[in-house]
């Protein structure tokens, strides 16, 4: 079947627009940030849901507020619905609609928005595969509200983890009621859970987050790897006093302790490699200016491409702010929140997706080889790596490569680049069972 010339530029102008578009339903007025099940994000999850009716897909929410497009294959055309699939039968596409606060707006939603303009194009050639598409936009990856990485995802493959249940967001409104208010009942979490052994793979396309692809004057990369994670809550307990008062050498400053402890963390994870740690939260208990300070709470986000070099680094920071504590007579309180294995990218998704930007970026007279490179920020990939093989897409970042920064931008042009090499990619794809 021939199939109707791709439009590049007309896909990155509608990807763009519908980025804009999302990027308006925020939780913040002035700002971009979008939160697990906030009135924005349900916003978002209806708009999404109707762009993936529109390309064809019919669509489902789930347990915890996925929105999943499916685009039924040949056969289910032909059979008729119905028909239970069958192992290696659905290439599972996604990304996350989640934001942290005052974050970009692609991120996340460019892996949604890209599959479904693919679909869409498939769906007005008439073009039916061997296969079944599904679209997952995933509710809660970045866990801003609830400090819940991955929630969606990890329902998704069965693995959610109950202790979530007990969580607060900012404002003291709990996990349960939020779910609740958002119409999805917490105790039904357990039948977002697929079956895993109908997933032929998983393949994200994602913004760059960084500034290789940027430097290298590339609009297209192929993940190799994916950084492991693990994130820790520390809290500080010393002793409130007069800040006129109190001799500084009888203080048990929380906040002096913690800000030692911040530095520490900074020069551990400053090894080398890819290696690195930060601290995004810290909060002063009752913080008042002329008040030394009692309790301190922040958090703590180490991460490698190397899960030996990540356990290492985690072990060191922990003797290292247990020890500064004890010098400085303060309590110090750890909280594990979050850890993921560093995942590998399939090396058989990893030559297919490389031969698709190959293929469609020399129609550019481009005939460099696709640039394949490691992600240091975490993706929904890495949890669906655990139940199928996983491929991503990278996107160049334009302003510097800056992400999870309201200058983060993509190009038309780039854009339209990702959904073509997407296109390809799909048309050529085998499920595992026929490789
Ligand atoms: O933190 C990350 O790497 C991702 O943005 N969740
Ligand atoms: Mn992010
Ligand atoms: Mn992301």
């Amino acid at each position: 079947m021939r199939q109707p010339p791709f439009d590049r530029t007309a896909a990155g102008h509608q990807l763009l627009e519908r980025v804009q578009v999302l990027g308006r339903h925020s939780d913040a007025a002035g700002h971009y940030t979008r939160t697990f099940l906030t009135p924005a994000h349900q916003a978002a999850a209806r708009q999404i849901a109707h762009w993936m009716r529109e390309a064809g897909m019919e669509v489902r929410v789930d347990a915890v507020g996925n929105v999943i497009g499916r685009y039924a294959a040949a056969a289910e055309t032909r059979d008729g619905p119905g028909i239970a699939p069958s192992p290696n039968s659905v290439l599972l596409l996604g990304s996350h609609f989640d934001s942290v606060r005052n974050g970009g707006k692609y991120d996340g939603v460019l892996g949604i928005l890209v599959p479904i303009a693919c679909v869409a194009q498939l769906n007005q050639a008439g073009e039916r595969l061997d296969y079944a598409i599904e679209v997952a936009a995933f509710s809660d990856e970045e866990g801003a509200r609830f400090q819940t990485s991955f929630l969606s995802s990890r329902a998704m493959i069965g693995r959610f983890d109950p202790a979530v249940l007990d969580r607060r967001d900012a404002d003291g409104v709990s996990f349960v009621d939020a779910m609740r208010a958002a119409g999805l009942d917490p105790a039904k979490i357990g039948e977002a859970g697929i079956d895993t052994t109908s997933l032929a793979a998983y393949v994200e396309v994602h913004i760059e987050q960084g500034p290789v692809l940027l430097k290298e004057g590339r609009p297209l990369g192929v993940v190799t790897s994916i950084a492991g994670g693990s994130r820790h809550l520390f809290t500080v307990r010393g002793e409130a006093g007069h800040a006129g008062t109190v001799p500084m050498p009888m203080r048990r400053d929380a906040l002096a302790a913690a800000a030692e402890m911040v530095l520490a963390i900074e020069s551990r994870c400053s090894a080398g490699g890819s290696l690195v740690g930060t601290v995004g939260i810290l909060k002063v208990r009752d913080g008042t200016g002329n008040v030394i300070p009692g309790e301190v709470e922040f958090t703590c986000d180490i991460r490698a491409a190397d899960d030996v070099a990540r356990k290492a680094a985690e072990a060191d920071v922990i003797a290292k702010l247990e020890a500064i504590a004890a010098r400085r007579g303060v309590e110090l309180a750890r909280k594990p929140t979050h850890e993921v294995r560093a995942a590998p990218c399939a090396a058989w998704l990893q030559d297919r997706l490389a031969a698709s930007v190959e293929r469609v970026l020399s129609r550019d007279g481009n005939r460099r080889a696709a640039r394949r490179l490691p992600s240091g920020a975490g993706h929904d990939a890495m949890v669906m790596a655990e139940v199928t093989d996983a491929g991503m897409l990278f996107v160049r970042c334009g302003a510097g490569g800056v992400s999870h920064n309201p200058a983060e931008t993509v190009s038309e042009e780039d854009a339209g680049a990702a959904a073509e090499a997407l296109l390809d990619f799909l048309r050529v794809f085998e499920p595992r069972s026929s490789r």
